[in-house]
């Protein structure tokens, strides 16, 4: 494949998915961007322009999302040329005190949504030899933080499908990358309560959400022959 013409983002209204989403954007890929807020969505598309098409959905809800990846079909063709799985929520709550409710919709939300937009695309990625898989995972897919139970089950499991994703698609064209930044500046920590817990990273200490599109568009704009695995983004 030669650069992305598609792309879907998915939480794409603020954060590092609107930063993944304007970057490639600016490169001229059609970007269908999903999340909840439609408010928020319209508004963060208008700032791409005509290149951009906004979903509103809840990635974590079955029917929302069959129908909007059916909208990304009818506006994008069988399949973007790139997948980015961003979407996810970030809560901290130590193991003894995370409702079960609570750690199922982290799983929904962070993990189950990427496997079936991979679930939906990755077919007619394979018929046509072609196709990216983009997934956000974290620091905290590969190291353990207090109080992280439900997040670090979600993207360490994120980081189990890309991993299988990688060894079933070798050869076949379809690329996969994992991304994995440490914190980043975005509203995710807008809802944490810094005085309740502690050794939590101050803003100056994080990265830009620029860093992270960034690193998305250094691996899609890579040659077909290269599949970049994996990158791990850490505040230098
Ligand atoms: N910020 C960090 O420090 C950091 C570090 C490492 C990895 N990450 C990962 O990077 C990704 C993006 O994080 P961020 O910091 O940019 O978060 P953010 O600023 O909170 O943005 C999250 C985006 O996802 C959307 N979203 C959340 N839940 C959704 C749902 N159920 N259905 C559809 N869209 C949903 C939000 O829009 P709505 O609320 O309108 O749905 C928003 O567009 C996440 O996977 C996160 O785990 C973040």
């Amino acid at each position: 494949m030669s650069a992305p013409r598609t792309a879907l983002v998915t939480g794409a209204s603020r954060g590092i998915g609107l930063a993944v989403a304007q970057s490639l954007g600016d490169r001229g890929v059609r970007v269908a961007m999903l999340a909840r807020d439609a408010t928020r969505l319209h508004e963060a598309a208008s700032t791409i322009g005509q290149r951009a098409l906004a979903i509103p959905c809840d990635v974590g809800h079955t029917a929302e999302l069959d129908a909007a990846l059916q909208r990304v079909r009818d506006g994008l063709g069988d399949a973007p040329d790139v997948v980015v799985n961003n979407a996810g929520l970030f809560a901290l709550a130590r193991v003894d005190e995370t409702e079960p409710a609570d750690f199922l919709r982290a799983l929904e939300t962070n993990l189950v949504a990427a496997f079936r937009v991979v679930h939906a695309f990755l077919p007619a990625m394979r018929e046509r030899g072609g196709g990216h898989l983009v997934t956000i995972g974290s620091i905290a897919d590969r190291f353990a933080f207090p109080e992280n139970g439900a997040y670090s089950a979600s993207k360490y499991g994120l980081r189990g499908l890309h991993e299988v994703l990688r060894a079933e698609l070798a050869g076949t064209g379809v690329r996969a990358t994992l991304i994995s930044p440490g914190p980043v500046d975005t509203p995710i920590w807008d809802a944490i309560d810094h005085t309740r817990h502690s050794g939590l990273p101050t803003t100056s200490r994080m990265l830009g959400a620029d860093a992270v599109a960034d690193a998305v568009v250094y691996a899609v704009m890579q040659p077909s022959s290269v599949n970049v695995d994996e990158l791990r983004l850490s505040r230098s």
